[in-house]
C-alpha cells in the first residue's frame, strides 16, 4: 500500500493527476483522508507517481490508526522499511482530529526500542505520520521539494513573461493528459508548459502566432536542458495544415484577452476555432487539457466539435480572473 500527499490549492485536480498517472502506472486510489490519499499500487507506479507536479510526497503506508494508542500499538507489529537511520516527522493536516504534540518521541522510541538507529538531522529514512480524520503512518518514498517547480518559474527563465502558469499546474495539465510519448502546446507562449511536459521525457511540439515566442521558448527550453523539440511560426487554428499529421495529448493556455495576446481576433471567436483545431490534430482518445476564462462557455463549445468533456478545476486567481482547467477527450 502507497500514500500520495497532494497539495491543498487545487486539490480535485491533483487527485485526478494522481489517478491519471495510476492508470498509466497500474494501480488505484481505494482511500482519501482530506489532503492524503490511500493507493493500492506496486513499484510498476513509482515512475508515474514521479512525474506529479500537484503533490508533496509519496511513500508507503504502513499504519492506519483511530487514535495515537492504536497507532503505537501496531507499529510495534510493523516489519519497518528502514534503510540505516530514521526520524519521525508528523504532518498536521487541517481536518487533524489527534492531538500529535509528542507523537513523534512516542513513536520514535518505539521505532528504536526495534533495532533502528534515530539521526534527527540527516536521516536516511523518514517515518511520517499524516495526521486527519484517521492516522497514517508511513515511510517517505519521494519528497517533491518546492524549490525544484520554483526554479522554473517565469521570472526565473531567460525569456521572461509574466503570462506563464505555475510550474506545478503545467505539469499536473500535462499529466491529465496521460500523454506517454509526445505533447503538442498550439500556443505556447514562453514554453512553460512544453517545458514541463520534455523534463518528463516526453517530445514536445509548440507553435506560437508571435516571432519573439518562438524564439524565447527555444531559449528556454534549452536553458533547462530540452533538446527533443520542434516549434513552429503559426496559427493554433490552422493546426492540421500546419503539422500534417495527429498527436497523442494537447496541453494549453490560450491568451485571456490582452488585444497583443489574442493578435486582433475576438477571443471567444479564437477559442472556438482553437478548439476545432486541437480536435482535428487529436488521436482518437488523445486529450486535451485547455484553461479557459469561467465566463467562456468551454462544455458546451466544446461538444459543437465533438470533444468529449471529462473534468473540470475551478480557480480563482485574482479579482478579475477566474478560470478552469479542462481536460476534453476525443
Ligand atoms: C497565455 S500565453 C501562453 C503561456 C504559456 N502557457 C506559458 O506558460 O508560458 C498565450 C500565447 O498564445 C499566443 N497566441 C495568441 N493567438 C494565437 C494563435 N492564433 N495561434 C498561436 N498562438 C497564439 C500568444 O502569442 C501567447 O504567447
Amino acid at each position: 500500500m502507497l500514500y500520495v500527499r497532494i497539495l491543498g490549492s487545487l486539490p480535485e485536480m491533483a487527485v485526478d493527476e494522481v489517478r491519471a498517472m495510476l492508470e498509466l502506472g497500474g494501480g488505484r486510489i481505494t482511500g482519501r483522508d482530506y489532503l492524503l490519499l490511500r493507493i493500492e499500487a506496486d513499484e510498476k507506479a513509482f515512475p508515474f507517481l514521479d512525474r506529479l507536479g500537484l503533490s508533496h510526497e509519496y511513500g508507503r503506508l504502513l499504519i492506519e490508526a483511530d487514535s495515537v494508542e492504536e497507532l503505537l500499538q501496531k507499529a510495534r507489529e510493523v516489519d519497518w522499511p528502514i534503510r540505516g537511520t530514521f526520524k519521525v516527522d508528523t504532518e498536521t493536516m487541517a481536518n487533524c482530529r489527534h492531538r500529535t504534540l509528542d507523537l513523534p518521541r512516542k513513536l520514535g522510541a518505539v521505532i528504536h526500542s526495534m533495532g533502528f538507529p534515530v539521526n534527527l538531522s540527516k536521516p536516511d529514512t523518514v517515518v511520517r505520520v499524516h495526521c486527519g480524520e484517521r492516522l497514517h503512518a508511513g515511510v517517505m518514498l519521494r519528497f517533491f521539494d518546492p524549490a525544484d517547480f520554483e526554479n522554473r518559474k517565469a521570472h526565473r527563465r531567460p525569456f521572461f513573461r509574466p503570462i506563464s502558469l505555475h510550474p506545478r499546474i503545467s505539469r499536473a495539465m500535462v499529466n491529465l493528459t496521460k500523454a506517454r510519448r509526445e505533447l503538442l502546446d498550439p500556443m505556447m507562449g514562453a514554453g512553460g508548459i512544453l517545458i514541463e511536459a520534455a523534463l518528463l521525457g516526453l517530445k514536445v511540439y509548440g507553435v506560437d502566432i508571435r516571432p519573439e515566442m518562438v524564439e524565447g521558448a527555444e531559449r528556454n527550453l534549452r536553458h533547462y536542458g530540452v533538446k527533443d523539440y520542434e516549434l513552429r511560426l503559426g496559427d493554433a487554428t490552422e493546426l492540421k495544415e500546419l503539422f500534417g499529421r495527429s498527436f497523442e495529448a494537447v496541453a494549453t493556455d490560450p491568451p485571456y484577452g490582452t488585444s497583443a495576446t489574442l493578435a486582433g481576433r475576438r477571443r471567444n471567436e479564437l477559442y472556438r476555432e482553437v478548439l476545432r483545431s486541437i480536435h482535428d490534430v487529436l488521436k482518437p482518445e488523445g486529450r486535451v487539457a485547455i484553461a479557459f476564462p469561467a465566463d467562456f462557455r468551454a462544455m458546451e463549445e466544446a461538444g459543437e466539435v465533438d470533444l468529449k468533456p471529462i473534468a473540470r478545476y475551478y480557480q480563482r486567481v485574482h479579482k478579475s480572473l477566474e478560470r478552469y482547467f479542462y481536460v476534453f477527450e476525443r
